[in-house]
């Protein structure tokens, strides 16, 4: 097989990269925005012993689970892979990835049950993270996701998987910014003011957060005058925070976060409980597939254990924690970022909650130090998952229930076939759609730890 030649092919199945997967002459092709039995000529645009990359040339006959994007500009914009497949085949799909992942890099034969879906599958997003770049010539601020494999900004004036609010604050932004003399960033000049918009929108109660990232170590005037003036034009608006990042990195946060106007956090109502979640601290971007998964554990242990104690492992601002507490004896909750656990506190004391602990500290500290036993250990680490050493404190200090949260099947795969070598069982896996429209899933694993 050559490059620039062209084939006919059958879709199978989507990868985890979002790619459909087909076979021809012994060799797996990834086939850009395709999907499962789709019929399609496709042209090889790289080649190697083992797989081929392709784009498809024409659709020969469309797959019965195709489906018009309600977005115009969901094939330039890289953020919605899959919102040209039917909702429900989505689902689907997603349960496979993460099958795929528990057998073959799990090696475990393990249930995966149906994908819990979505209360809303478009205005879902209520975390916003757009990179702003601007025009070489008219120096016009372009603000939008990359397009796909690339760092070119796309510039996005409406986006239906967000509420409208974040498309006129953004669209805002993009059109004042110059009159306070606020450039758009140069990623390969590593120049310019403005790097990205971060906006966190409450579901409860509709207002919204903006952080400014800009390419600086200390605040301006020009960018002080922006932020009040921002402030002031929207009622939704509750604060406007600068975050300061000069570093070359793919980071979007810097360390440093100053309120410039009003609060510097929005309040989300969880179930029962009110969170405060700020620029800097971790909360789901779909609040509401992020109340299934706090419901969906509360229940389990509800159900499963009389006044456990729980420990709140990766916990940013105590989300679960805090909202288990009134099924638990005691919580402890240990978190890294300073911001989210200051915030936590304040939570427990606005809810007055008397029986959750938290400490700011590395999680693996935290354990090597540990001398108590858990009945249930609520892990919920970043896409890289757990180290090893990590995961041998867990088995130390769970006398029962290891409930492993996880947005990245790969390593909820790696971190379980790990556990299950050292004698835990692992009793089923529940995914939950919290990122409509992308590749992505999000997975609790019940594992005993026996
Ligand atoms: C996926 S988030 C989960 C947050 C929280 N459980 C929730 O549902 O809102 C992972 C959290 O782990 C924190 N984190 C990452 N590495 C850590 C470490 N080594 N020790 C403690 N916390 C860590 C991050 O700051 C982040 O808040």
């Amino acid at each position: 097989m050559i490059i620039g030649e062209e084939i006919e092919l059958k879709i199978e199945k989507i990868a985890d990269s979002g790619d459909g997967i087909a076979r021809h002459d012994g060799l797996v092709i990834f086939v850009e925005n395709s999907c499962p039995e789709d019929i399609l000529r496709v042209k090889i645009t790289g080649v190697n012993k083992k797989w081929a990359n392709a784009k498809i040339v024409e659709v020969l006959q469309p797959s019965q689970y195709r489906t018009d994007p309600f977005c115009p500009m969901q094939k330039v914009c890289g953020a919605c892979q899959l919102q040209f497949i039917d909702y429900n085949y989505q689902l689907k799909i997603k349960k496979q990835i993460v099958e795929d992942a528990i057998h073959k890099i799990g090696g475990l034969d393990v249930e995966v049950k149906d994908v819990i879906p979505s209360p809303q599958i478009k205005s879902y997003r209520h975390k916003v993270q757009y990179p702003i770049s601007q025009t070489k010539v008219s120096k016009r601020i372009l603000a939008g996701y990359y397009k796909p494999k690339s760092h070119e900004v796309v510039n996005i004036k409406y986006c239906p998987i967000q509420p409208k609010i974040c498309d006129e604050i953004i669209d805002f932004i993009r059109n004042r910014a110059f009159d306070f003399g606020i450039s758009g960033f140069n990623e390969k000049k590593h120049s310019g003011d403005l790097r990205h918009v971060v906006l966190r929108v409450s579901k409860f109660t509709g207002e919204v957060l903006v952080v400014l990232v800009v390419n600086a170590t200390k605040s301006f005037d020009r960018l002080n005058d922006f932020a009040k003036f921002i402030y002031d034009s929207f009622k939704e608006v509750c604060g406007v925070c600068v975050n300061f990042n000069s570093k070359k990195t793919n980071v979007i946060l810097g360390t440093k976060t100053e309120c410039i106007e009003g609060n510097g956090f929005i309040k989300e109502k969880v179930i029962n409980k009110t969170f405060k979640i700020g620029a800097s601290s971790f909360f789901q971007i779909n609040p509401m597939t992020a109340e299934n998964i706090f419901g969906f554990v509360k229940n389990y242990i509800e159900k499963n254990f009389e006044n456990p104690i729980v420990m709140d492992a990766y916990a940013g601002i105590s989300t679960f924690g805090i909202i288990v507490s009134d099924a638990a004896k005691k919580v402890v909750s240990v978190e890294e970022n300073s911001e989210a656990v200051e915030l936590a506190k304040e939570t427990v004391a606005a809810n007055n909650v008397k029986n959750v602990e938290i400490h700011k500290m590395d999680t693996q500290v935290f354990f090597e130090n540990e001398k108590r036993k858990f009945d249930i250990v609520i892990l919920d680490p970043p896409r890289k998952g757990c180290t090893k050493e990590t995961l041998e404190s867990v088995l130390r200090i769970t006398k029962g229930k290891v409930i492993y949260v996880s947005c990245n099947p790969a390593t909820l795969a790696r971190d379980l076939k790990y556990l299950s070598e050292k004698g835990a069982k692992v009793e089923f896996v529940q995914p939950f759609d919290m990122f409509c429209h992308t590749v992505h899933v999000e997975s609790v694993a019940i594992v005993n730890i026996l």
